[in-house]
Order: structure tokens, then sequence, then C-alpha cells
């Protein structure tokens, strides 16, 4: 396994949190990148084209919410911001954006959503053909697994608990599962448990497997991990309610993705069964409820309190 940790050794004093999200995410978001940028296959030899669209699609942008949200519940779990608890969290915050970055491009598949843009660059099926970006979803979805674990310095126990988080809630009874309602729904006039069933599972599962498996490596008591569970789903739900609505009232610059498209294929959304300004008081009313389970923490929960803020606040 490449050395991944002389960035965070020499950048960790800027990992303390000030109350700026934005700095926050930025110094995460940089230590995860050059995380990926070392343990993503290189673009030589038989594979390279694999390895390019791969490459393509992880780097094309995205806020690289699932990795900060392992890092951050880390955090909270080892009871503060450190080198070590970064280091611990990396390979699994990074395994987390290969399972996101692989859902994405399938998601934008023509068999699927059929989008030709995605973090503000043609979808990887448009870029690299349909073909190859099925293999390139494949090929992060089984790397993920293999960072966790080689992963040094997590004991194997914690390990296979974070590989049942992420193979559970990212397959058929999590995301997968979610993806496939979201599909056979397209067109049909759902009641609101179904559609709730779709967020869920399509998009919260993962968000859920973020923040437990961060709490799993900083060593969280059961306690711990409820509270987290708590906040997670609430999150979950509320980013996937955001999504809908941005879809609504965003421009392509502003997502980086096709504006409007839940509408082009009668997507089930919270705005087409609920309206949009109803959608908005939901997303706000969950994002109370993830916060609220927070209480029980103190200043180093501070940043899951924020980045819940920002989910519902975002323009993309
Ligand atoms: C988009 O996720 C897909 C959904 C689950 C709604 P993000 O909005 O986190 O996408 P990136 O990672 O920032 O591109
Ligand atoms: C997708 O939901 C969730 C995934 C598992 C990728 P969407 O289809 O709404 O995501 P976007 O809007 O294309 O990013
Ligand atoms: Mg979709
Ligand atoms: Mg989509
Ligand atoms: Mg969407």
């Amino acid at each position: 396994m490449p050395e991944i940790n002389k960035y965070v050794l020499h950048n960790w004093e800027g990992l303390l949190y000030n109350g700026n999200l934005s700095e926050y995410l930025k110094a995460r978001g940089q230590i995860v990148n050059h995380a990926l940028e070392t343990l993503l296959p290189p673009e030589q030899g038989p594979h390279k084209n694999l390895a390019a669209a791969m490459r393509y699609s992880v780097f094309a942008g995205g806020k690289r919410l699932r990795p900060v949200l392992v890092l951050a519940s880390a955090e909270v779990a080892f009871g503060s911001a450190d080198n070590d608890s970064v280091k611990a969290a990396l390979n699994t915050a990074c395994a987390f954006e290969c399972i996101h970055t692989y859902s994405l491009i399938h998601d934008d598949l023509p068999a699927l959503d059929d989008d030709d843009l995605r973090r503000g660059k043609p979808t990887c099926h448009k870029e690299y053909g349909e073909a190859t970006a099925i293999l390139a979803g494949d090929a992060l979805l089984t790397l993920a697994f293999s960072l966790i674990a080689e992963t040094k310095d997590v004991s194997p126990d914690k390990l296979l608990c974070i590989v049942a988080e992420l193979s559970k809630k990212s397959g058929i009874g999590g995301m997968i599962g979610g993806q496939l309602v979201d599909i056979e729904s397209e067109g049909c006039e759902i009641t609101f448990p179904v559609l709730e069933h779709i967020h869920i599972h399509k998009t919260g599962a993962l968000i859920v497997a973020a923040i437990r498996s961060g709490a799993i490596i900083g060593g969280a008591s059961a306690e711990t991990l409820a509270v987290l569970t708590t906040y997670g789903e609430a999150l979950g739900l509320a980013f996937q309610i955001t999504d809908d609505i941005l879809d609504l009232i965003c421009t392509d610059e502003e997502l980086g993705k096709p504006s409007g498209s839940d509408l082009k294929f009668q997507k089930a959304t919270y705005p087409a069964l609920l309206g949009l300004s109803e959608s908005k008081k939901v997303a706000a009313d969950v994002t109370q409820k993830a916060i609220a389970a927070l209480d029980v923490f103190g200043v180093e929960a501070a940043p899951l309190r924020d980045l819940a803020t920002f989910v519902i606040e975002r323009r993309n």
C-alpha cells in the first residue's frame, strides 16, 4: 500500500475546527484528494484506460461529503481532531468516496438516469463509452474494499465491522435497493412511504454507513454509535430532499449536473409529491432532528452540527 500519511503529518495544525466550515471542508477535502491520488491505480499498463476513467470521475470535482463525514465522526468518537484520528480514518474515508463515485457513474448511465453532465464535466460514459464506464464503476466498488482491508493501525475487528457496514448499506439492503425502487417508480404515482423508502435507501444508507464507520474507527461506545446513527439517518434524508429541491431551483452551472433531470423521467421526488415549499420545510425539520440528536456531545461535534446546516443550505 503506498504511503499516504506524509500530507496529513505536514498539515495537521489546520485540522482544528474554528467554526469556519468551508475551511474545514477544504482542509479535509485536500487530505482526502491527496490520499485518493496515491491510492487510485496509475494510468499505465494494460488497464490504463480504465484507470483513466476512474480518475476522471473521482477528480472531476465533488464535495467529498461522505469522506468528510467519516473523518468528522471519527473525531467525535476519538474526542478531538488530531493527526492520529485522521490517519486512522483516511483509508476508510477514501473507500466511501470510491463507492460514492461508482454510484454516480452508474446512476448517470443511459439505462438509469441517462445524464450527460456530472461534476461539471461530461459523464464517464460520454467521455469513455458505456462499457468502460460500467467497468470503472465496478473497479471503484471493489477498490473500496481493498482500501479498508489494507488499512494499517486499525484493528482487524474494527475493519471487519466497517466492511459489514459498507457492504450492507451500499448493497441490496441500502443504496442499490433504493436505486432499483427509484428506477421502478419512474412515471408512477407513488405513496409517501415509498418515496421515503427510496431516499433513505438510495442516498441515506451510505451517509449513515460513513458516519458509523468513522465512529467505529474512533472506538465509539454503543450509545455514541446509536446517537450518531440517528443523526446520520436524518442527515441522509435531508441530503436527498435537498438534492431533489436543487434539481428544480438551480442551473446546470451551479449543480455541475443537468438541472430538471428529475422532471425528464418523472422521478419520485419530494417536490413532485409535496411541492417545493413543503419539501423545504420537511428538509429543515429533519435537519433540526439531526442537530438535536447531537445534544449529548460537546464541541467535538461542532463540525457535524454545521455540516447538517450546510447540507440544506448548499447550492450544489
Ligand atoms: C449526488 O451526491 C448524488 C446523491 C446521492 C444525491 P453529491 O451531491 O454528494 O455529489 P458530489 O460528490 O458532490 O459530486
Ligand atoms: C442518486 O440519486 C443517488 C445515488 C445512489 C447515486 P439522484 O439520481 O437524484 O442523484 P443525482 O441527482 O443524479 O446526483
Ligand atoms: Mg438516480
Ligand atoms: Mg441521477
Ligand atoms: Mg438528484
